[in-house]
Protein backbone atom coordinates (compact mmCIF):
# COMPACT_ATOMS: atom_id res chain seq x y z
CA UNK A 1 0.00 0.00 0.00
CA UNK A 2 1.16 3.55 -0.90
CA UNK A 3 1.02 5.96 2.22
CA UNK A 4 -0.40 9.37 1.02
CA UNK A 5 -0.21 12.58 2.89
CA UNK A 6 -2.20 15.67 2.01
CA UNK A 7 -1.19 18.68 3.97
CA UNK A 8 -4.40 20.84 3.71
CA UNK A 9 -6.57 18.15 2.81
CA UNK A 10 -9.33 19.04 4.01
CA UNK A 11 -9.20 22.44 2.14
CA UNK A 12 -11.06 22.59 -1.37
CA UNK A 13 -7.69 20.74 -3.38
CA UNK A 14 -6.90 18.61 -0.53
CA UNK A 15 -10.48 17.17 -0.57
CA UNK A 16 -10.98 16.99 -3.95
CA UNK A 17 -7.42 15.21 -4.04
CA UNK A 18 -8.20 12.82 -1.22
CA UNK A 19 -11.06 11.46 -3.18
CA UNK A 20 -8.93 10.69 -5.80
CA UNK A 21 -7.09 8.77 -3.62
CA UNK A 22 -8.88 7.03 -1.25
CA UNK A 23 -11.57 5.13 -3.88
CA UNK A 24 -7.78 3.72 -4.86
CA UNK A 25 -7.31 0.40 -1.84
CA UNK A 26 -3.87 0.33 -2.70
CA UNK A 27 -3.66 3.88 -1.24
CA UNK A 28 -3.39 4.53 2.11
CA UNK A 29 -4.54 8.08 2.68
CA UNK A 30 -3.34 10.82 5.75
CA UNK A 31 -5.19 13.95 5.54
CA UNK A 32 -3.64 16.28 7.71
CA UNK A 33 -5.41 19.97 8.79
CA UNK A 34 -5.92 21.86 11.42
CA UNK A 35 -9.08 22.89 10.03
CA UNK A 36 -8.49 27.05 10.29
CA UNK A 37 -10.41 27.51 7.06
CA UNK A 38 -14.01 28.00 7.02
CA UNK A 39 -15.47 25.20 5.22
CA UNK A 40 -12.28 22.47 6.34
CA UNK A 41 -14.70 21.31 9.02
CA UNK A 42 -17.48 20.75 6.06
CA UNK A 43 -15.22 18.86 4.11
CA UNK A 44 -13.52 16.91 6.69
CA UNK A 45 -17.27 15.35 8.03
CA UNK A 46 -18.23 14.78 4.58
CA UNK A 47 -14.96 12.28 4.11
CA UNK A 48 -15.50 10.80 7.01
CA UNK A 49 -18.90 10.01 6.77
CA UNK A 50 -17.83 8.03 3.92
CA UNK A 51 -16.51 5.53 6.12
CA UNK A 52 -13.58 5.12 4.11
CA UNK A 53 -10.93 2.04 5.80
CA UNK A 54 -7.99 3.85 3.82
CA UNK A 55 -8.35 7.26 4.81
CA UNK A 56 -7.15 8.68 8.04
CA UNK A 57 -7.90 12.24 9.47
CA UNK A 58 -4.91 13.91 11.58
CA UNK A 59 -5.92 17.31 12.76
CA UNK A 60 -2.67 19.35 13.18
CA UNK A 61 -0.75 22.55 12.58
CA UNK A 62 1.40 22.10 9.99
CA UNK A 63 4.68 24.07 12.04
CA UNK A 64 3.76 21.04 14.62
CA UNK A 65 7.21 19.19 14.12
CA UNK A 66 5.95 16.31 16.49
CA UNK A 67 2.96 15.61 14.91
CA UNK A 68 4.44 16.19 11.54
CA UNK A 69 7.26 13.34 12.27
CA UNK A 70 4.07 10.75 12.82
CA UNK A 71 2.18 11.62 9.58
CA UNK A 72 5.27 11.88 7.66
CA UNK A 73 7.53 8.59 8.76
CA UNK A 74 7.04 6.51 5.78
CA UNK A 75 5.32 8.15 3.52
CA UNK A 76 5.39 7.72 -0.28
CA UNK A 77 3.64 10.94 -1.72
CA UNK A 78 3.84 13.97 0.14
CA UNK A 79 1.19 16.76 -1.69
CA UNK A 80 1.72 19.84 0.60
CA UNK A 81 -1.20 22.40 0.18
CA UNK A 82 -1.65 23.72 4.09
CA UNK A 83 -1.34 27.51 3.82
CA UNK A 84 -2.88 30.86 4.91
CA UNK A 85 -4.10 31.29 1.68
CA UNK A 86 -5.36 34.97 1.41
CA UNK A 87 -3.35 38.01 0.37
CA UNK A 88 -5.55 40.21 2.60
CA UNK A 89 -5.27 38.12 5.07
CA UNK A 90 -1.23 38.07 4.60
CA UNK A 91 -1.55 42.08 4.72
CA UNK A 92 -3.03 42.09 8.24
CA UNK A 93 -0.54 38.97 9.71
CA UNK A 94 2.27 38.67 8.13
CA UNK A 95 4.26 37.32 10.63
CA UNK A 96 1.56 34.44 10.96
CA UNK A 97 1.27 33.91 7.21
CA UNK A 98 5.48 33.93 7.36
CA UNK A 99 5.47 31.38 9.45
CA UNK A 100 2.41 28.79 7.95
CA UNK A 101 3.54 29.18 4.39
CA UNK A 102 7.11 29.71 4.44
CA UNK A 103 8.29 28.20 7.83
CA UNK A 104 5.36 25.41 7.19
CA UNK A 105 7.01 24.37 4.22
CA UNK A 106 10.31 24.38 5.65
CA UNK A 107 9.37 22.09 8.73
CA UNK A 108 7.69 19.61 6.51
CA UNK A 109 10.50 19.54 4.02
CA UNK A 110 13.28 18.85 7.04
CA UNK A 111 10.60 16.11 7.95
CA UNK A 112 10.71 14.73 5.01
CA UNK A 113 14.47 14.58 4.44
CA UNK A 114 14.94 13.11 7.93
CA UNK A 115 11.73 9.88 7.48
CA UNK A 116 10.74 10.05 3.75
CA UNK A 117 13.42 10.98 1.73
CA UNK A 118 12.45 9.05 -1.38
CA UNK A 119 8.59 10.17 -0.92
CA UNK A 120 7.09 11.85 -4.36
CA UNK A 121 6.69 15.67 -2.91
CA UNK A 122 4.22 18.26 -4.66
CA UNK A 123 3.92 21.93 -3.47
CA UNK A 124 1.04 24.03 -4.44
CA UNK A 125 2.59 27.51 -5.16
CA UNK A 126 0.73 30.49 -7.07
CA UNK A 127 1.32 32.36 -9.80
CA UNK A 128 1.50 35.58 -7.62
CA UNK A 129 5.33 34.43 -7.10
CA UNK A 130 5.34 36.63 -10.00
CA UNK A 131 4.26 40.02 -8.74
CA UNK A 132 1.93 42.28 -10.22
CA UNK A 133 3.51 42.28 -13.58
CA UNK A 134 3.40 45.97 -14.10
CA UNK A 135 5.98 46.28 -16.58
CA UNK A 136 4.37 43.72 -19.34
CA UNK A 137 2.78 45.75 -22.01
CA UNK A 138 -0.60 45.29 -21.94
CA UNK A 139 -3.55 46.48 -24.76
CA UNK A 140 -7.30 47.55 -22.87
CA UNK A 141 -9.69 46.75 -24.52
CA UNK A 142 -14.12 46.61 -23.73
CA UNK A 143 -13.80 44.24 -21.10
CA UNK A 144 -10.59 43.15 -20.91
CA UNK A 145 -6.63 43.68 -20.58
CA UNK A 146 -4.96 41.33 -23.03
CA UNK A 147 -0.80 41.30 -22.67
CA UNK A 148 0.33 42.69 -26.10
CA UNK A 149 3.67 40.49 -26.04
CA UNK A 150 2.64 37.01 -24.62
CA UNK A 151 0.15 35.21 -26.51
CA UNK A 152 0.32 32.49 -24.95
CA UNK A 153 0.83 33.29 -21.33
CA UNK A 154 3.60 34.10 -18.71
CA UNK A 155 6.11 30.82 -18.63
CA UNK A 156 7.89 29.95 -16.25
CA UNK A 157 10.78 32.19 -17.04
CA UNK A 158 9.09 35.16 -16.04
CA UNK A 159 11.24 36.96 -13.05
CA UNK A 160 10.05 36.32 -10.03
CA UNK A 161 9.07 39.16 -8.32
CA UNK A 162 7.57 38.54 -4.59
CA UNK A 163 4.37 41.15 -4.17
CA UNK A 164 2.63 41.13 -0.41
CA UNK A 165 3.86 38.97 2.42
CA UNK A 166 1.38 36.04 1.09
CA UNK A 167 3.74 36.68 -2.34
CA UNK A 168 7.22 36.44 -0.05
CA UNK A 169 5.86 33.61 1.83
CA UNK A 170 4.68 31.57 -0.39
CA UNK A 171 7.50 32.07 -3.35
CA UNK A 172 10.05 31.76 0.06
CA UNK A 173 8.54 28.11 -0.04
CA UNK A 174 8.65 28.00 -3.42
CA UNK A 175 12.17 28.10 -3.53
CA UNK A 176 12.64 25.89 -0.92
CA UNK A 177 11.24 23.07 -2.72
CA UNK A 178 13.06 23.83 -5.40
CA UNK A 179 16.40 23.62 -3.34
CA UNK A 180 15.53 20.89 -1.57
CA UNK A 181 15.72 18.89 -4.98
CA UNK A 182 19.19 20.30 -5.80
CA UNK A 183 20.66 20.12 -2.10
CA UNK A 184 19.24 17.11 -1.00
CA UNK A 185 17.74 15.19 -3.49
CA UNK A 186 14.32 15.08 -2.64
CA UNK A 187 12.13 14.61 -5.80
CA UNK A 188 10.08 17.44 -5.42
CA UNK A 189 8.02 19.45 -7.92
CA UNK A 190 6.37 23.11 -7.79
CA UNK A 191 3.04 23.85 -9.41
CA UNK A 192 2.34 27.69 -9.48
CA UNK A 193 -1.27 26.93 -9.86
CA UNK A 194 -3.44 29.66 -11.74
CA UNK A 195 -7.21 30.50 -10.03
CA UNK A 196 -8.61 26.72 -9.57
CA UNK A 197 -12.37 26.42 -8.89
CA UNK A 198 -14.75 23.69 -8.64
CA UNK A 199 -16.62 21.80 -5.51
CA UNK A 200 -15.77 21.89 -1.97
CA UNK A 201 -14.39 25.60 -2.37
CA UNK A 202 -15.73 27.69 0.10
CA UNK A 203 -14.84 30.61 -1.65
CA UNK A 204 -15.27 34.20 -0.50
CA UNK A 205 -14.14 37.99 -0.78
CA UNK A 206 -10.50 37.53 0.07
CA UNK A 207 -10.08 33.72 -1.69
CA UNK A 208 -11.44 31.60 -4.00
CA UNK A 209 -13.44 34.20 -6.27
CA UNK A 210 -15.13 32.23 -8.93
CA UNK A 211 -17.02 30.51 -6.38
CA UNK A 212 -17.70 33.50 -4.64
CA UNK A 213 -18.97 35.62 -7.78
CA UNK A 214 -20.84 32.22 -8.37
CA UNK A 215 -22.56 32.31 -4.25
CA UNK A 216 -23.35 35.94 -4.68
CA UNK A 217 -25.12 36.09 -7.59
CA UNK A 218 -27.28 32.95 -6.43
CA UNK A 219 -28.41 34.68 -3.01
CA UNK A 220 -29.16 37.71 -5.15
CA UNK A 221 -25.95 39.73 -3.66
CA UNK A 222 -23.64 42.28 -4.92
CA UNK A 223 -20.57 41.27 -6.07
CA UNK A 224 -17.83 43.87 -4.67
CA UNK A 225 -15.15 43.91 -7.73
CA UNK A 226 -11.44 45.63 -6.60
CA UNK A 227 -10.32 47.82 -10.06
CA UNK A 228 -12.33 48.12 -12.92
CA UNK A 229 -13.13 44.46 -13.79
CA UNK A 230 -11.09 44.28 -16.86
CA UNK A 231 -8.39 42.34 -15.31
CA UNK A 232 -7.96 38.83 -16.88
CA UNK A 233 -7.43 35.43 -14.98
CA UNK A 234 -6.88 32.43 -16.46
CA UNK A 235 -9.19 29.24 -14.52
CA UNK A 236 -8.65 25.64 -14.31
CA UNK A 237 -11.76 23.16 -13.01
CA UNK A 238 -10.15 21.09 -10.43
CA UNK A 239 -10.54 17.71 -12.11
CA UNK A 240 -7.88 19.30 -14.37
CA UNK A 241 -5.67 20.09 -12.12
CA UNK A 242 -6.15 16.64 -10.31
CA UNK A 243 -5.39 14.98 -13.74
CA UNK A 244 -2.07 17.06 -13.78
CA UNK A 245 -1.04 15.93 -10.37
CA UNK A 246 -1.39 12.32 -11.21
CA UNK A 247 0.74 13.34 -14.55
CA UNK A 248 3.14 14.42 -12.94
CA UNK A 249 2.75 11.59 -10.30
CA UNK A 250 2.88 8.90 -12.88
CA UNK A 251 6.39 11.13 -14.60
CA UNK A 252 8.37 11.73 -11.69
CA UNK A 253 11.56 11.57 -13.73
CA UNK A 254 10.65 13.90 -16.06
CA UNK A 255 8.70 16.49 -13.53
CA UNK A 256 11.46 15.89 -10.19
CA UNK A 257 13.33 19.56 -9.59
CA UNK A 258 11.42 21.02 -11.93
CA UNK A 259 8.61 24.04 -11.43
CA UNK A 260 5.88 24.17 -13.69
CA UNK A 261 2.80 26.95 -14.31
CA UNK A 262 -0.56 25.31 -14.36
CA UNK A 263 -3.88 27.09 -15.23
CA UNK A 264 -6.48 27.15 -17.74
CA UNK A 265 -4.44 28.96 -20.26
CA UNK A 266 -5.32 31.27 -22.98
CA UNK A 267 -8.83 29.75 -24.07
CA UNK A 268 -9.99 29.54 -20.39
CA UNK A 269 -9.42 32.79 -19.30
CA UNK A 270 -11.88 35.56 -18.48
CA UNK A 271 -11.94 39.10 -17.37
CA UNK A 272 -14.45 39.50 -13.81
CA UNK A 273 -16.66 41.05 -16.29
CA UNK A 274 -16.83 38.72 -18.41
CA UNK A 275 -17.42 36.18 -15.75
CA UNK A 276 -20.25 38.27 -14.68
CA UNK A 277 -21.56 38.79 -17.95
CA UNK A 278 -21.73 34.75 -18.74
CA UNK A 279 -23.39 34.80 -15.54
CA UNK A 280 -25.91 36.44 -16.20
CA UNK A 281 -26.49 34.35 -19.45
CA UNK A 282 -26.49 31.01 -17.86
CA UNK A 283 -28.44 32.17 -14.44
CA UNK A 284 -31.24 34.31 -16.39
CA UNK A 285 -30.53 37.33 -14.30
CA UNK A 286 -29.18 41.15 -13.50
CA UNK A 287 -26.54 40.78 -11.14
CA UNK A 288 -25.56 43.99 -9.39
CA UNK A 289 -21.91 44.85 -9.21
CA UNK A 290 -19.87 47.67 -7.13
CA UNK A 291 -16.61 48.80 -7.81
CA UNK A 292 -13.49 49.41 -4.84
CA UNK A 293 -9.82 50.20 -5.62
CA UNK A 294 -7.58 48.06 -6.86
CA UNK A 295 -6.03 45.48 -4.07
CA UNK A 296 -2.16 45.35 -3.29
CA UNK A 297 -0.12 42.69 -5.60
CA UNK A 298 -2.98 42.38 -8.49
CA UNK A 299 -1.92 41.57 -11.77
CA UNK A 300 -4.15 43.25 -14.93
CA UNK A 301 -3.69 40.08 -16.28
CA UNK A 302 -2.40 36.57 -15.78
CA UNK A 303 -2.61 33.34 -17.92
CA UNK A 304 -0.40 30.59 -17.36
CA UNK A 305 1.36 29.56 -20.38
CA UNK A 306 1.47 25.56 -19.86
CA UNK A 307 3.48 24.56 -22.47
CA UNK A 308 6.11 22.61 -19.93
CA UNK A 309 3.72 20.97 -17.93
CA UNK A 310 2.18 19.89 -21.93
CA UNK A 311 5.49 18.47 -22.89
CA UNK A 312 6.81 16.62 -19.69
CA UNK A 313 3.20 14.46 -19.52
CA UNK A 314 0.84 15.41 -22.13
CA UNK A 315 -1.59 16.93 -20.30
CA UNK A 316 -3.68 20.18 -21.09
CA UNK A 317 -7.25 21.44 -19.68
CA UNK A 318 -9.99 19.85 -20.51
CA UNK A 319 -12.84 21.12 -19.41
CA UNK A 320 -13.71 24.65 -21.07
CA UNK A 321 -14.70 27.75 -18.82
CA UNK A 322 -18.01 27.40 -20.01
CA UNK A 323 -18.63 24.03 -19.32
CA UNK A 324 -16.90 24.41 -15.87
CA UNK A 325 -18.83 26.87 -14.38
CA UNK A 326 -21.82 25.13 -15.37
CA UNK A 327 -20.36 22.32 -14.04
CA UNK A 328 -20.04 24.05 -10.32
CA UNK A 329 -23.21 25.73 -10.49
CA UNK A 330 -25.30 22.83 -10.54
CA UNK A 331 -23.18 20.97 -8.22
CA UNK A 332 -23.45 24.28 -5.77
CA UNK A 333 -27.39 23.87 -6.51
CA UNK A 334 -27.14 19.85 -5.67
CA UNK A 335 -25.15 20.46 -2.41
CA UNK A 336 -26.45 23.68 -0.72
N1 LIG B 1 -7.37 27.53 -4.99
C1 LIG B 1 -6.58 28.23 -5.77
O1 LIG B 1 -7.06 28.90 -6.70
C2 LIG B 1 -5.09 28.23 -5.55
C3 LIG B 1 -4.27 28.92 -6.46
C4 LIG B 1 -2.90 28.94 -6.27
C5 LIG B 1 -2.35 28.27 -5.19
N2 LIG B 1 -3.15 27.62 -4.31
C6 LIG B 1 -2.52 26.90 -3.20
O2 LIG B 1 -3.07 25.60 -3.13
C7 LIG B 1 -3.12 25.18 -1.77
C8 LIG B 1 -4.53 24.70 -1.42
O3 LIG B 1 -5.43 25.76 -1.69
P1 LIG B 1 -7.01 25.61 -1.46
O4 LIG B 1 -7.66 26.45 -2.46
O5 LIG B 1 -7.38 24.20 -1.32
O6 LIG B 1 -7.14 26.36 -0.07
P2 LIG B 1 -7.97 25.96 1.25
O7 LIG B 1 -7.92 27.13 2.16
O8 LIG B 1 -9.30 25.42 0.88
O9 LIG B 1 -7.09 24.76 1.85
C9 LIG B 1 -5.96 24.98 2.68
C10 LIG B 1 -6.12 24.10 3.90
O10 LIG B 1 -4.98 24.29 4.73
C11 LIG B 1 -5.43 24.26 6.09
N3 LIG B 1 -4.46 25.01 6.90
C12 LIG B 1 -4.27 26.35 6.96
N4 LIG B 1 -3.32 26.66 7.84
C13 LIG B 1 -2.86 25.47 8.32
C14 LIG B 1 -1.87 25.13 9.28
N5 LIG B 1 -1.17 26.09 9.94
N6 LIG B 1 -1.65 23.83 9.55
C15 LIG B 1 -2.39 22.85 8.92
N7 LIG B 1 -3.36 23.12 8.03
C16 LIG B 1 -3.59 24.42 7.74
C17 LIG B 1 -6.79 24.92 6.07
O11 LIG B 1 -7.60 24.54 7.18
C18 LIG B 1 -7.37 24.43 4.74
O12 LIG B 1 -8.15 23.28 4.92
C19 LIG B 1 -2.66 26.36 -0.93
O13 LIG B 1 -1.30 26.16 -0.62
C20 LIG B 1 -2.81 27.55 -1.86
O14 LIG B 1 -1.88 28.57 -1.57
C21 LIG B 1 -4.51 27.59 -4.46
Amino acid sequence: MKKILITGGAGFIGTNLALKFVKNSDSAVIVYDNLSRKGASNNIDFLLRQNFRNLEFIRGDIRDVRLLKTAVSGADCVFHLAAQVAVTTSVEEPVEDFEVNAMGTLYLLETCRKYAKDAFFLYASTNKVYGDLSGLKLKELKTRYVLADRTNGITEDEPLDFYSPYGCSKGSADQYVRDYHRIYGLKTVVFRQSCIYGPYQHGNADQGWVVHFINQAMAEKTITIYGDGKQVRDILYIDDLMDAYLRVLKNQNKCCGRIFNVGGGVRNSFSLLELIQYMEEILGKKIEVDFKSWRPGDQKVFISDNTNLKKATAWKPRITKQHGIKKLIEWIKENT
